[in-house]
């Protein structure tokens, strides 16, 4: 039986990936590569969504394609590639555009979200046609599968009923997919800021881990990470989210079990815990950095990789829209 299909994106939109993002989705994505045919898009149009500069477009791109390399994506398994080298998601992301309303695209939450942050004078028109093009990324592989975190769910949720109404109006073109919710375990939060969510744009970004640091900023980090009252190494999102976190983040790097870690610190004190947390996070972080900066360093390789990846891409994507044209009659 051939396997599923699976497509995700990612914007590169930082310097460097973070932690949440690691064991949040890239971690799934890797491991969905062994039972899945696995396509993976770096979405640099969608990141042309907020105002941007084109040295750091640049940079992030390729940053953000040598990270998931390091972080083991494999072009032997996946299609890894960048959206804006497949022109097929601009010809797909407009006739998207063409099947949605009006008001069911105003419905967006990312949409409102946003577009409330900056006020509609200063939204771009692209910010509301974003979730078409998302559509678009995902129906030109015909994916079955959609691995993304719970903000995702409505922009799949519309995706499937732009599928749904052209497939009933034009005939059988697109695969429905479904969303896959990434493990609720997988939530990294802010090592300073334990109640909320480890992101990119927190404040000074103390209390996030990036991949990119280097091992020496990120074993201050962790050393410094707040952590709860009492003195007992104990899972208890409520009472202790400070711990609670670091021992997600240790189990999920170390594999071992939340109840073995608390077995081995029992009696001892939070900086001991802390200390060996840092180890962990630094000495799996460190071969991830070295491989991404020598990947950086190599532009020319790293660039035929993603060309490859995109080329492979375009066939499957040109297919799609040829069908597409071809359901609505378009002259070709
Ligand atoms: P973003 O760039 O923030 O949109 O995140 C890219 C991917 O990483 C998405 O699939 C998110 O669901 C995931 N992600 C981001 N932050 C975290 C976090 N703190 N914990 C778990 N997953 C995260
Ligand atoms: N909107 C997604 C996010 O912010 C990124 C994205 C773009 C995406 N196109 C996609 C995710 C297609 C999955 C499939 O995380």
């Amino acid at each position: 039986m051939s396997q599923k299909r699976v497509l995700s994106g990612i914007q590169p939109t930082s310097d460097s990936f973070h932690l949440g993002n690691y064991l949040g989705a890239v971690k799934q994505w890797v491991e969905l590569q062994d039972t899945h045919d696995t396509f993976y898009c770096i979405v640099d149009l969608h990141a042309l969504t907020i105002e941007t500069d084109p040295a750091l477009l640049r940079k992030r791109t390729l940053a953000s394609a040598a990270q998931l390399l390091a972080l083991g994506i494999s072009p032997e398994k996946s299609t890894l590639f960048i959206q804006s080298q497949v022109p097929q998601h601009n010809q797909l992301g407009w006739i998207m555009e063409c099947m949605a309303g009006f008001g069911e695209a105003s419905r967006m939450t990312q949409f409102k979200d946003k577009s409330a942050k900056v006020g509609s004078d200063s939204a771009r028109v692209g910010l509301f046609t974003y979730p078409m093009l998302q559509a678009a990324d995902i129906l030109l592989y015909q994916a079955d599968l959609v691995p993304v975190g719970e903000d995702q769910r409505q922009h799949i949720e519309l995706t499937r009923d732009l599928a749904g109404r052209f497939n009933a109006r034009y005939g059988d073109t697109f695969t429905l997919p479904e969303a896959y919710i990434l493990k609720a375990g997988a939530k990294i939060n802010d090592i300073q800021d334990p109640t909320s969510k480890m992101s990119k744009s927190s404040g000074s970004g103390a209390g996030v881990i990036e991949i990119m640091d280097s091992p020496d900023a990120n074993l201050k980090k962790i050393k410094s990470a707040v952590t709860d009252a009492g003195r007992e190494v104990k899972f208890d999102q409520s009472e202790k989210p400070g711990i609670s976190n670091l021992l997600t983040i240790h189990s999920a790097l170390s594999g071992r079990t939340i109840a073995e870690l608390e077995n081995e610190f029992e009696g001892k004190g939070y900086g001991d815990f802390k200390s060996a947390v840092a180890d962990v996070v630094v000495e799996y972080l460190r071969p991830i950095r070295e491989r991404a900066l020598e990947l950086l360093q190599d532009e020319k390789h790293l660039l035929s990789v993603l060309h490859d990846g995109s080329a492979k891409a375009r066939t499957v994507a040109g297919a799609t829209v040829d069908a597409t044209y071809k359901g609505l009659g378009v002259v070709q």
